[in-house]
């Protein structure tokens, strides 16, 4: 598989508007776009730093997957994802190794991106995303 590099940190927090001003306040960063991700049940807001980019999602209803997440670790650091050049290839690559994953096929997730998860099950308790743009 080819990864370039981390894609982005995602980051569960209860409400963007009590997260943002530490991003943008203390680190500095700009918060360039606020995207509501219906499928997922979560509101999203992105920050640049350098190719990486932060990424915090706000549960948008009980039954979102991040809502659950915040219930039983609290807020904090959520998923990991990298940016490969072929995510088909990739999710194909992953299950041949046995790893476990969440989604079969590419689905779409915030800023366009094709995106995938591997279960946390198959790496080490981090919950993976794959993108390609
Ligand atoms: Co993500």
């Amino acid at each position: 598989m080819n990864i370039s590099h981390i894609e982005h940190i995602g980051i569960a927090v209860k409400d963007l508007k009590t997260a943002i001003p530490y991003y943008e306040e203390v680190l500095g960063f700009i918060c360039y776009n606020i995207e509501e991700v219906v499928e997922q049940k979560v509101k999203t807001a992105f920050f640049k730093v350098g190719e990486t980019k932060i990424e915090l999602l706000e549960p948008t209803s009980e039954e979102s997957p991040v809502a659950k997440f915040i219930e039983k670790k609290g807020e904090g650091v959520h998923h990991i994802a990298f940016r490969v050049e072929n995510i088909t290839e990739a999710l194909a690559e992953c299950e041949r190794k046995g790893v476990q994953l969440i989604d079969k096929t590419p689905r779409k997730g915030a800023e366009n991106l094709n995106i995938a998860f591997l279960h946390p099950k198959s790496t080490g308790s981090v919950l993976t995303e794959l993108c390609q743009e």
